[in-house]
């Protein structure tokens, strides 16, 4: 059997593993509103299975990622602005909730203090948008709409156009993706000078 009559046989296999990112990354959202709302046992012990979650769906995304390329070839799938957008939303889902993973492992239970908890409820619906968003299009794709997309185009996006981000967006993107570990960096340099001074007083 030729590669390319292989690849196309395994196109099923996307519909099926997309279920695991979309049910794990939905499932980690109300984890987080149950965090951020209550602190007892059960919560503090939902709180901390969330990186492990989160890291499934991550490793479930990327796997649900690559099946969708089995389904058309490349130059069909990049000739559609519907699936154009479909792979920036997916793409889009994976790195947030990769940032998301490293951020409830780094931080753990401070995650949880003060008002950091309602900035994880503010990001985790992020999170819960863009998958939203991944979804919705895919549904599109696969001729199965829903009227989630009709709340886009409310907010001005139709789906089935591409995608437009404007230049000096990108920019601001790229000088937020250099400037801000920068920032970072220097924030906590500052502050570990400051303890080993207070350690030699
Ligand atoms: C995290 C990444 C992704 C998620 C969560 C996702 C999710 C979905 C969902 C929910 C559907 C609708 C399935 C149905 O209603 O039966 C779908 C369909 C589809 N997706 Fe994706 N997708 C992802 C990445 C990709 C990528 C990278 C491609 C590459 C071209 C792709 C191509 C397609 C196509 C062609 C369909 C329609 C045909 C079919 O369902 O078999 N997807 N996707």
């Amino acid at each position: 059997m030729n590669y390319e009559v292989f690849i196309r046989l395994l196109a099923p296999f996307h519909a099926v593993l997309v279920h695991f990112p979309v049910a794990i990354w939905t499932t980690v959202s109300l984890v987080v509103v149950f965090r951020a709302l209550f602190d007892g046992p059960t919560a503090s012990a939902a709180g901390r299975v969330l990186p492990l979650l989160v890291a499934l769906g991550v490793a479930s995304g990327i796997a649900a990622f690559a099946a969708g390329f089995f389904i058309f070839s490349l130059t069909a799938a990049s000739a559609s602005p519907l699936i154009r957008n479909h792979i920036l939303a997916g793409a889009w889902s994976i790195a947030y909730w990769s940032v998301f993973l490293v951020t409830v492992w780094r931080l753990g239970n401070s995650a949880w203090q003060g008002g950091n908890r309602w900035l994880m409820l503010a990001l985790a619906g992020l999170g819960t948008l863009l998958v939203t968003v991944t979804g919705t299009v895919g549904g599109h794709i696969a001729g199965n709409p829903t009227a989630v997309s009709l709340m886009f185009d409310a907010l001005g996006w139709n789906v089935y156009d591409t995608f437009y981000v404007p230049n000096p967006m990108v920019a601001a993107i790229a000088a937020g993706a250099l400037g801000l570990p920068l920032i970072a960096l220097l924030v906590r340099r500052r502050h570990h000078g400051r303890a080993v001074a207070r350690t030699t007083d």
